[in-house]
């Protein structure tokens, strides 16, 4: 095991483990927020700049400071390595910086949007983002695109994560979208306009972290704050039938992946579990699911003993300057 001391918080790791998991090991404020990094999904991360850290020693044996900051998520730690996250102000100007450079394409449609309260952009801005913005060019715009009968794809919400990507790649035995063109005009595309049509797509809404990947079924049917999430199982015979189905009143309005207090799903579902199964009925409920998260969907605390710790704008990105 190898030591690293993160925000004056010292966590034994294993060799190889990334500054970012170290942190998450510990668990707290120390853990930096992550856009595109998915634990489940091999090769992701490295993409937003989000989990920004300062290395301020190298390691036990070469103390010097990195000369800039770094991935969290895709750096690993070595033996006695110094990091600096929330109480470095240069990480939080940073990371300003870096919600700034996602918003600028990013249409400010929480209102209308099915993400809106379990949003990771929209959580990263209140925590990091500034109340005003300096950019008065044209937003991009995209063609629609139809990627099917179940998945709602905005282009112009996705900040070009490729989690949608890998998990087609890693979790289904055919991938037909990924990113098309360079530059500002990137985009998710299917290609030559195919759906998604595989038994495990519609993970790709559970893994992104925005509104781009929506759930036709679910779609403007409520407020993700109104309906309450019911931890249920089935008996399946594609997927472990282990979700979390979101009721309102007596119907299901929606069934997800589990997700922990990282957004992450705990075990990627079935699309038959997801989309196909809307009644009580076909599901054996265990109970209210607990909500670990700080977002406004953690707010409503479902379940007596759930943690929630309520948001808050950390240091430099108070939402009033
Ligand atoms: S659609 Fe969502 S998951 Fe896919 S790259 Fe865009 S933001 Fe990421
Ligand atoms: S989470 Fe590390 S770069 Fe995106």
């Amino acid at each position: 095991m190898i030591k690293v001391t993160i925000d004056g918080v010292e966590i034994m790791v294993e060799p190889g483990t990334t500054i970012l998991n170290a942190a998450r090991q510990a668990g707290g404020d120390i853990v930096p927020p992550a856009m595109c990094y998915y634990s489940k999904l091999k090769g992701s991360g490295g993409k937003c700049r989000t989990c920004l850290v300062k290395v301020s020693a190298g390691s036990e044996k070469d103390p010097r400071p990195m000369p800039k900051l770094v991935a969290s998520c895709s750096t690993p730690v070595q033996d006695g390595m110094v990091v600096q996250n929330i109480t470095s102000p240069e990480v939080l100007e940073a990371r300003k910086g870096v919600v700034e450079f996602l918003l600028i394409n990013h249409p400010l449609d929480c209102p209308v949007c099915d993400q809106a309260g379990e949003c990771h952009l929209q959580d990263l801005g209140f925590q990091h983002g500034s109340a005003k913005t300096r950019y008065e060019e044209e937003r991009r715009q995209f063609d629609k695109i139809d990627i099917g009968d179940k998945i709602q794809l905005h282009m112009t919400r996705c900040i070009l994560c490729y989690r949608c990507v890998y998990t087609a790649d890693q979790i289904t035995n055919q991938r037909v979208h990924g990113v098309l063109k360079r530059g500002d005009a990137s985009e998710i595309s299917t290609y030559i306009e195919n759906v998604i049509e595989n038994d495990f797509s519609g993970n790709v809404i559970d893994v992104c972290p925005v509104g781009a990947l929506t759930d036709k079924t679910f779609r403007f049917k409520s407020r993700v704050w109104f309906v309450k999430p019911m931890n249920a199982h089935r008996d399946c015979n594609k997927c472990s039938g282990k979700v979390a189905i979101w009721m309102h009143g007596e119907e299901v309005y929606r069934v997800t992946g589990r997700k922990d207090k990282y957004g992450e799903v705990e075990e990627f579902i079935c699309n038959d579990c997801r989309f196909e199964k809307k009644q009580k009925s076909d599901w054996v409920i265990e109970g209210p699911r607990e909500v670990e998260r700080w977002s406004v969907i953690g707010q409503n605390k479902y379940a007596v003993g759930t943690k929630v710790t309520a948001p808050q704008n950390i240091g430099y990105g108070n939402i009033i300057d």
